[in-house]
């Protein structure tokens, strides 16, 4: 996720495009950079880091000029870096563009490029555009940047500048917000709201395919075909902190809602066109360097922790890999047996947590192969790991993980699914089966989210409890384990998570009336002994909420509220099991008045052992 600026008026443009950058480093801050036509060219400025990094580098000498774009990054493809920053430009210079998303088939438009003699500078999928647009250049700006547009695959919210058309810009949008501010005299482009609040509420909200040519005193929309569009203007009523959570109450909120996309945009890419396979083009590895393990371990914290439970059973189902877990800050203080033999799996979200990072350079001191799942480019864990796997779930700024566990999840399944490709200890049509399942999971989460008014309630009723218990078999289990720490540390609730079927070897001495058990119940192959457990907890008249795939009405006999999710292959139920928990926290805590997005005594990256 990264934040595009685009101005064109009467003003100068380097003092719009920096403040509205700095309204959009939520969307993503590794590094900044700005581009203004200066009545002869377009001068480019960019620096690696925070914006701050690039206000310090161009105080001096502000890029002069009425016409410019700017861009805050959020790494997916190339690390951090002043040549991977955006803009990015053709090789003459003649055309800049600021991008945000991911374009799909970029690696294939390279090499054509480079082959037709374009020079690259970064490693970014985003430059393809820039020199696509130079190779297909007619002399009509708008129609030569829709013959770029039928030629990219993917995502993307784009800005396009160019120094044969010094007026206008031309912006475009697919699957990534994009918004134009109408001013007086000069008119605004922006990934988002908070961005140009300052300089008028009047908006235009782009959609899909729309695409826009700016100049100072018009804006002309045209739909795919080209056609005029006539759009309704949007006046923002959000204050400025309101609009940088686009609205939501809470980071938190907003990020449990960003799931669906940001579970697509993790899957985008690593499954094959025709449906029927995994790609990693991250790993490139062969049955022999799989065969090569005698194991796996994994390591992480919290969070992090819960998805490597689910990545275990995984792995150990679909690819029969023998799979060990360990809390990061125990696994280096037992002398783990970990060897050449090892393939170390470590799942950091902010990649920078002290007590994984510890743990990974021990397990490499020790000769094991390691890999890194995580959501942050360049970041610690992802340099000291052998090789990474990302998930593009964006900036995570709530100190409650939500779509970081998610999308570890399912970038799990799909590891998993691609070990047993390797390793044949799945036939091609459970694969295929699989892929398909998978491939629905956007939809289902987003179907999960669309009706909380149940769960708000369940939050007002049980929210002022001191004890809740979550239970569940299998991979309920896992899921009840993420629950309980997700209602924990922003609702101060003690929660506890217990494998139900323990239950009877001494918590159920803590189950008494009234008492909140939330009873995950959606794993179909130990339903049964799952029921028996609930019956104990009731039997000793507590409260139970059970979690229940669509279509199992036969557990509301058993309990008091039956909230239901989506029905999908057993194994990635708890990709949509997860979610009512979420909810669950987020409004327990709204009603006990907790600081939802900064709870008490946490960090959202702990850096110190
Ligand atoms: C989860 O909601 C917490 N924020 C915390 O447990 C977190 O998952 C843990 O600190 C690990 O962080 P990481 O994924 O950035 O390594």
């Amino acid at each position: 996720m990264c934040g595009i600026v685009g101005y064109v008026g009467d003003n100068q443009a380097a003092p719009f495009l920096l403040e509205g950058l700095s309204k959009l480093e939520y969307r993503g801050y590794d590094s900044a950079g700005i581009a203004v036509f200066d009545g002869k060219g377009i001068r480019v400025e960019k620096s690696v880091g925070r914006l701050a990094a690039l206000r310090d580098k161009i105080k001096d000498n502000m890029p002069v000029g009425t016409i410019g774009i700017g861009h805050t990054r959020w790494a997916t493809h190339g690390r951090p870096s002043d040549r991977n920053a955006h803009p990015h430009t053709d090789c003459s210079g003649d055309f800049v563009i600021v991008h945000n998303g991911i374009i799909e088939n970029y690696l294939s438009l390279k090499e054509e490029l480079i082959e037709t003699g374009h020079d690259f500078k970064s490693e970014t999928d985003t430059e393809v555009v820039a020199h696509l647009l130079e190779e297909v250049y007619n002399g009509d700006f708008v129609s030569s940047v829709r013959e770029v547009l039928r030629r990219i695959e993917g995502s993307y919210s784009l800005v396009f500048m160019s120094k044969k058309h010094p007026e206008e810009l031309i912006c475009t949008k697919q699957d990534n917000p994009l918004v134009i501010g109408i001013g007086e005299g000069e008119n605004f482009i922006a990934s988002d709201i908070p961005a140009i609040i300052a300089r008028t509420r009047r908006t235009y909200i782009m959609n899909d395919g729309e695409l826009a040519v700016v100049t100072k005193d018009a804006i002309k929309i045209t739909n795919r075909a080209g056609e005029p569009v006539t759009k309704k203007v949007f006046e923002v009523n959000w204050n400025a902190e309101a609009a940088e959570k686009g609205g939501y109450e809470h980071f938190m909120l907003k990020e449990i809602h960003e799931q669906p996309k940001a579970v697509r945009d993790t899957m985008s890419q690593r499954i094959a066109k025709d449906g029927k396979s995994i790609v990693m083009k991250e790993l490139k590895w062969d049955a022999d360097y799989l065969n090569s393990f005698r194991k796996v371990h994994m390591v992480a914290c919290g969070t992090a922790y819960h998805a490597a439970l689910v990545g275990k059973f995984y792995i150990e189902r679909l690819a029969r890999i023998p799979v060990e877990v360990d809390v990061a800050s125990e696994f280096r203080y037992r002398q783990p047996i970990v060897d050449e033999s090892t393939l170390l799996i470590v799942v950091s979200q902010s990649g920078e947590t002290s007590d994984t990072l510890a743990a990974l350079k021990e397990s490499k001191r020790l000769g094991a192969k390691t890999l890194a799942l995580t959501n942050v480019v360049g970041s610690s864990i992802a340099r000291e790991a052998d090789q990474v796997l990302y998930t593009w779930a964006g900036p995570e700024i709530a100190v409650a993980s939500t779509k970081a566990y998610t999308t570890q999840i399912i970038l799990f399944f799909m590891l998993a699914l691609y070990m047993a490709e390797l390793k044949g200890s799945q036939t091609p049509e459970a694969v295929e089966s699989l892929i398909g399942k998978l491939k629905e999971i956007p939809a289902q989460i987003g179907e999960t989210l669309s009706d909380v008014e149940p769960i708000k309630t369940f939050a007002k009723q049980y929210g002022f409890n001191e004890d809740v218990f979550y239970i569940g078999r299998s991979l309920d289990y896992e899921v009840a384990l993420e629950g309980a720490l997700k209602l924990k540390e922003i609702s101060y609730i003690h929660a506890e998570a217990y494998a139900a079927g323990e239950l009877k070897h001494g918590t159920l001495a803590l189950i008494v009336e009234g008492v909140p058990v939330i009873a995950l119940a959606t794993q179909k192959s130990v339903y049964e002994k799952t029921l028996s457990n609930i019956k104990e907890v009731k039997a000793r008249d507590a409260v139970v909420i059970g979690i229940a795939a669509q279509g199992n009405t036969d557990l509301e006999k058993y309990v008091d509220h039956v909230i239901y999710i989506p029905n999908t292959d057993e194994l990635l139920i708890p990709i949509l099991a997860v979610v009512p928990l979420q909810l669950l926290a987020y409004y327990a805590a709204i009603t006990r008045g907790c600081d939802v997005d900064k709870p008490r005594n946490l960090a959202k990256s702990v850096t110190v052992e």
